[in-house]
């Protein structure tokens, strides 16, 4: 007889076979309509992509045992670790995910803003202040996403493992938050799992590699993706930060965009984070506007110079704010004609449903407590920015109904952060299925139909003067 120790692990070896190998059968009864395996990279059926699948149907359901032994951010820091590995390695173990490609939930939110801010050029019909800046902006990217749902920022803090991450199933990823310097954050532990309540609860404090070993990876993968046949056209957005000891923050800022902004699909300038002190008093109005002004300056004139177009400028928000604090951001983007917002960071209050111990951790609190404040925001700021900012949704989405709640309130795009670090990457399958049957099911064609259509039919039929919001045309 073998000792007791090897019978125990050849009978922990047997169960896992089993569920793999029963995932693997669920996976492939899947239905094949609109199933296109691996990131749309080899062409024919590759069984491979659907055990992966199976795989990742595994840890959704059985994770909550796995991560009852690691501690957050242990946890955290692997599955960066492993979605850094080589594709091939990725393959193997399950991380390369097939991918379920919708027609309709192909989008370009910020072609669309583009072509309206020309159109409201031409006929002068822009309500906001024109002429803030001193030249006018050079033309935006063209950025085409192949889903709205990405990857929000903080989980690929220092740009380890996008190609990892958008195989997974994500359109895009934001990167960072970057600090111009390296530093470390606040001491672990940090980063708290509420399972019972689908929530997480991190202080990490802005913990950064530094803007300089950002640049490195973001230029070695730009090398690769030269060679790579075909490259990845997923997007990546760059999220930026500011070293906790810095008083001038505008200053860090301008530093991130000098070094990270032409690597950047997208920029990010985050003053929302609750755990940097001071960091949320930016979005108070004069600080705003001085800081979003001279970010927005450096950025314009490194594109002017390069003679490129610029990656579209965003703020990312709070949940926690007043009702002035609203309007004055609100303001303030449509005065420096701000490209968008992302709607929201993580929240200090604590709603009283909580139930998980770790309810008392200080710090920011994430996922589905987050879901309706955040979706509230996201269609109060619409109704604000009168629908001229691409809004990026981002709180709580856990399914396709959370998403669609997201765009119908004003959001062009979604992001996931705790449901994906909680669950892995299978819910983003059904989150994008079942994004896709309900735009379709009520009638629209694509995403960009049903932005905002939540604030546009209550316009509609309100008596009192409405405000008129753009209705952006589909793509
Ligand atoms: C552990 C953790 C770290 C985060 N780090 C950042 C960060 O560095 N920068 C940032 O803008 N947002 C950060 N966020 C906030 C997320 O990007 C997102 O706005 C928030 O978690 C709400 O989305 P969710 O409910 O899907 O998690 C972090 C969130 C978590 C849970």
């Amino acid at each position: 007889m073998p000792p007791a120790s090897v019978q125990v692990w050849a009978r922990r070896a047997l169960i896992v076979t089993g569920i793999g190998g029963g995932a693997a059968i669920v996976a492939l009864s899947w239905p094949r309509q609109d199933r296109t395996p691996l990131v749309g990279r080899t062409p024919g059926s590759n069984p491979l992509a659907y055990i992966n699948l199976g795989a990742s149907i595994t840890y959704y359901h059985f994770g909550y045992q796995f991560r009852r032994f690691v501690d957050a951010e242990t946890g955290h820091r692997w599955a960066v670790r492993a979605a850094a590995w080589p594709e091939s390695v990725r393959l193997a173990l399950g991380l390369v995910l097939p991918d379920l490609r919708y027609d309709n939930l192909r989008c370009a939110p910020f072609e669309q803003l583009q072509q309206q801010q020309e159109e409201q050029a031409r006929t002068g019909a822009r309500t906001a202040t024109i002429g803030t800046t001193s030249s006018p902006s050079p033309p935006l990217k063209s950025l085409r996403f192949a889903h709205p749902l990405g990857l929000a920022a903080g989980f690929d803090k220092h740009a380890e493992a996008i190609n990892g991450l958008l195989d997974m199933g994500f359109a895009s990823v934001e990167i960072g938050s970057v600090t111009p310097l390296p530093q470390d954050g606040n001491p672990r532990p940090r980063v708290f799992r509420l399972e019972e309540d689908r929530a997480i609860i991190n202080r990490y404090g802005f913990n950064s590699d530094g803007a300089d070993r950002v640049a490195q990876r973001l230029q070695e993968r730009a090398a690769e993706q030269l060679l790579a046949s075909p490259p990845h056209t997923g997007i990546v957005g760059v999220n930026l930060g500011k070293n906790k000891e810095t008083v001038d923050a505008a200053a860090d800022y301008q530093i991130g965009v000098d070094k990270l902004a032409r690597f950047a699909d997208y920029l990010v300038v985050n003053v929302s984070s609750p755990n940097t002190p001071g960091l949320r008093a930016l979005q108070q109005k004069s600080e705003l506007r001085d800081l979003l002004f001279r970010v927005k300056e450096r950025r314009d004139h490194l594109f002017r110079r390069l003679a490129q177009p610029a990656p579209p400028l965003l703020v990312k928000i709070a949940p926690d704010l007043s009702e002035s604090d609203k309007q004055d951001i609100a303001d303030v983007v449509l005065e420096l004609r701000l490209d968008g917002l992302v709607i929201s960071n993580t929240t200090v209050a604590r709603p009283p449903q909580l139930r998980s111990p770790n309810q008392l951790q200080s710090g920011g609190l994430s996922g589905a407590p987050l879901k309706h404040v955040s979706t509230d925001l996201v269609r109060d700021m619409y109704r604000r920015t009168k629908g001229q900012v691409v809004i990026i949704g981002v709180g709580g989405v856990e399914s396709g109904v959370d998403a669609y709640a997201k765009i119908k309130a004003g959001a062009s795009l979604v992001q996931v952060y705790s449901t994906f670090a909680l669950n892995g990457p299978y819910q983003l399958h059904s989150i994008k299925r079942d994004l896709s049957t309900l735009i379709k099911q009520d009638g629209f064609n694509s995403v960009q139909e049903a932005v905002g259509i939540d604030v546009r039919r209550e316009q509609q039929h309100a008596t009192a003067a409405p405000i008129v919001l753009q209705a952006r045309t589909a793509v």
